[in-house]
Parts: structure tokens; C-alpha cells; sequence
């Protein structure tokens, strides 16, 4: 875990006092680290683009998206992909370069598509032939010519969730590549005057710990690369890889390195198609999850401490699945600790409780807790990807504010969600 510390038993994140920033903005709190997602574009750039000229990487906004965050992304050097208006909206109001871009999604309307080609995002990354006509007429409606990616399914499956694996045949994510159906999409992409076709992408699944999916998936790609240039004339530009790299949740999740994923994948590359006498197009990585969730802790809480003999003892928080949806969601797993005894030995199991009107909502089953009592400060770790991005406000639970904070300094990025915020909408 990158940044955290103890002084007089409180825990401290990039130099910050945690039980003294939940006592100035109040819980539950997002905090997120500057420090440690400018570190992780650093290292993308050092391990990655540096390594591998023509390379690019871009940040899966998904993963959390704010102003500043998409500032902080494009200050790294990356670019940034969105998946719809909204964050489109969001990436061009924090003053993010178009052409750096990446429109992505499986099911774009056609206001989306409009307002993409409209803003001249660099690369639209088509999912269906749908789109592929309609960014066209767009295309020829604006007198413009669109670089796109058709996102294929390489049809293998990746050892995650299934819920967010996305790269098996039976997807709703991409193009199937049988023969039957793909030569209609590459043919409509080729003659359209209006489209510029750069090549492929794929995306296998998230939170990999083994490179196992993206190698398999990249072999198929390769194989496709061959036989667009056999059968099109067709030279393959670009090639987007995804993300899906794994980072730390639960001690002892260890985090491989990018170069474990990208290494044997770049080799792939050049390997296979250098035999075949073809140029090794552009590759792209996508990352969301690994640039920003150790970036993230949330702050909360303990409320009433129950105790059922013999079975279990909950511990509310003042948060719980609107702030976290991925235990619900996805069974995931967390680490945590008391903020306030933060070097307290981990005496007592208990399950920390969201106070969602729903059983499922349950932050941490069976986790070891300092002699947790009413009042403390709970950090839970690594929830700086699909939190804030993915929170609601069911049971009219106002949603967190996100605080940053950087080498001692913190201060409001997103301002917390007032009752009044909650009836903005209603007529
Ligand atoms: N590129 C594409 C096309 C994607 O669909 C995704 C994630 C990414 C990149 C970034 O993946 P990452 O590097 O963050 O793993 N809500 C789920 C994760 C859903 C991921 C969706 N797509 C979760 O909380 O685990």
C-alpha cells in the first residue's frame, strides 16, 4: 500500500491525517492521492511509452472521473477514454484535448455519436455495424473523416468475475469474429468515405492478475491483423489492448508489474508479425482501475457495534453500497483499518455493515478490526476505481465528497451531496 503511514497511532495518506480530515469534511469520505496517481502515469510513461516509442497509453475515465482528475490525466501524459456524453462532457469542460480522446461503448445513441464526431474526439472505437453507418453519415454531415477501431471479441475468457469479463464469444462488448458476419463489417468500414479505419482493440476483463486472457486474446488479434492484409490489402495501424491489470485489494494480492502484462505482449507483436513481413501497428493500452484505485481510501464511521452470541458482530458505517456497490455487485474483498488506532493489533472479527435497506449490503464480511467502537474512524483500502464513478443515491443517501490530497495538503474536489441536491431534479 504506496503512501500510507502511522504517527501517534493515526493512519496518514500522502502525508494527511486521516481522523483529522474525517473531522473537517465528515464521513463517508472519499480521499484520493495526487501523489500516487501522478507516480502511476510516471511509471506507465517510464515502463511503457518510453520503452515502446509510437506506444500511447490512455485513462479509462470509468474508473473515476472528475475535473481535476481528468486535468491530473492529462498533466501525465495520457489520453482518455470515455464511454459516454456525459463524460465527454465532463473530459472537454476540464479543458482535455479532443484528439487525445477515445470514444468508446456497445451501445452509443446517436446524440453520443453526433456530439463525439461534433467535438472531434481523436479514435471512435465502433462496437456494432450500427454505428459504423451512423458515425459515417455523421461524418459526411460535419464534411469530416473519422479515425475509428472496430473493438472485436476474441472469444476467450478471462479468469475474473464474470461480470466483468468481457472479452468471451457470447459478449455484448464488440464484433464476433466469424467470417459470416465480420467481412460485412470490414467491408462496410472500408468503402465508407467518410471513416478512417485505424485497426482493432479488444479488452479481455478487469482486475487480471494473470496475463494468461490478454496473450490469448492478442493472438487472435494478430491472426485477424494477417488476414485483413490478405484479404483487404488493408495495413493495421493501430491496435488498442485494453486494461484489466489487477492491483491490491486484500493483503497479499500482489500486484503484478505492467511489464508482466505488456512484456510478453509487445514480444507477441513483433515476433509474430515481423515473420510475416508486417509493420507492428501503434499500440495503445487502456488502464482505468490501476492508475486509480490505490489512489483512493474511503472514510467512515462506526456506528452502533451489534453483536448476535455466537454467529457474528456487525459494525454499522454511515455508508455502505451507495458509496460501494462492487461487494454486492461483484463480491469483492477489502482491506481496512481503524484510523484512530491505527497500530492497534487486529484483535476482533467482525463485518462492517452498510446502512442500505438491503442484506446484501455488507462493506467487509469477517475482517479483523482494532476493538472497533462507536466513533472510530474506519479507512477502507483501494477504492479509488468504480466507487465515486459507480455510487447512488439509493435510500436518498446524499453521495460523498472527494477530497484530494497531496505530499500533507488536502483540499475539496467534489463537494458533498446536500438533501437539497437530492431534489434538484423534481418538478
Ligand atoms: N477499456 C475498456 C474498453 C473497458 O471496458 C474497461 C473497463 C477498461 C478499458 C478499463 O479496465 P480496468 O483497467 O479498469 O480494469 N465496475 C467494475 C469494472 C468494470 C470495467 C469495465 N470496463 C469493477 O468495479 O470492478
Amino acid at each position: 500500500m504506496e503512501y500510507f503511514e502511522t504517527h501517534d497511532h493515526r493512519l496518514y495518506f500522502d502525508g494527511v491525517d486521516l481522523v483529522d480530515l474525517a473531522g473537517r469534511y465528515g464521513t463517508p469520505l472519499y480521499v484520493v492521492s495526487e501523489s500516487v496517481i501522478k507516480d502511476r502515469c510516471a511509471r506507465i510513461r517510464s515502463e511503457f511509452l518510453e520503452v515502446y516509442p509510437g506506444s500511447t497509453a490512455v485513462y479509462a475515465s470509468k474508473a473515476f472521473q472528475t475535473l481535476d482528475m481528468c486535468r491530473l490525466i492529462q498533466s501525465g501524459g495520457l489520453g482518455l477514454d470515455v464511454v459516454s456524453g456525459g463524460e465527454l462532457y465532463a473530459a472537454l469542460k476540464a479543458g482535455f484535448d479532443p484528439a487525445k480522446i477515445v470514444f468508446h461503448g456497445n451501445a452509443k445513441t446517436v446524440e453520443e455519436m453526433d456530439f463525439a464526431v461534433r467535438a472531434g474526439v481523436g479514435r471512435i472505437i465502433l462496437d456494432n455495424l450500427y454505428e459504423t453507418e451512423q458515425v459515417e453519415k455523421l461524418g459526411a454531415f460535419y464534411g469530416k473523416k473519422v479515425k475509428v477501431l472496430y473493438r472485436v471479441t476474441p472469444g476467450v475468457d478471462s479468469h475474473t468475475h464474470r461480470f466483468i469479463s468481457t472479452g468471451s464469444l457470447d459478449s455484448k462488448f464488440g464484433i464476433p469474429l466469424d467470417t459470416s458476419v465480420f467481412d460485412g463489417y470490414m467491408r462496410a468500414a472500408i468503402s465508407a468515405p467518410h471513416l478512417e479505419f485505424r485497426g482493432f482493440h479488444f479488452h479481455v476483463g478487469s482486475q487480471l492478475f494473470d496475463n494468461f486472457a490478454h496473450l490469448a486474446a492478442l493472438k487472435v488479434v494478430l491472426t485477424l491483423i494477417e488476414k485483413v492484409r490478405d484479404e483487404y490489402g488493408l495495413r493495421t495501424e493501430e491496435l488498442n489492448v485494453g486494461g484489466g491489470f489487477g492491483i491490491e485489494y486484500v493483503l497479499g494480492d500482489a500486484e503484478p508489474a505492467l511489464s508482466y502484462f505488456l512484456a510478453p505482449m509487445m514480444r507477441l507483436i513483433q515476433s509474430e508479425l515481423g515473420g510475416k513481413g508486417i509493420d507492428p501497428p501503434h499500440v495503445t493500452i487502456e488502464p482505468g482501475r490501476w492508475i486509480v484505485g490505490p489512489a483512493g481510501i474511503t472514510l467512515y464511521t462506526l456506528g452502533a457495534i451489534k453483536e448476535i452470541p455466537g454467529i457474528r458482530t456487525y459494525v454499522g458505517v454511515d455508508g455502505g453500497m451507495t458509496d460501494n456497490i462492487r461487494p454486492a455487485l461483484y463480491g469483492a474483498k477489502y482491506h481496512a483499518l481503524i484510523a484512530n488506532r491505527a497500530d492497534g493489533a487486529p484483535d476482533r472479527l467482525v463485518t462492517v455493515a452498510g446502512k442500505c435497506c438491503e442484506s446484501g449490503d455488507i462493506v467487509i464480511r469477517d475482517i479483523r478490526l482494532s476493538s472497533p467502537r462507536t466513533g472510530d474512524i474506519l479507512a477502507v483500502f483501494a477504492t479509488g476505481a468504480y466507487h465515486h464513478s459507480m455510487a447512488s443515491n439509493y435510500n436518498r443517501n446524499p453521495r460523498p465528497a472527494v477530497v484530494v490530497v497531496n505530499s500533507g495538503s488536502a483540499r475539496v474536489s467534489v463537494r458533498r451531496e446536500t438533501y437539497e441536491d437530492l431534489l434538484a431534479r423534481e418538478e
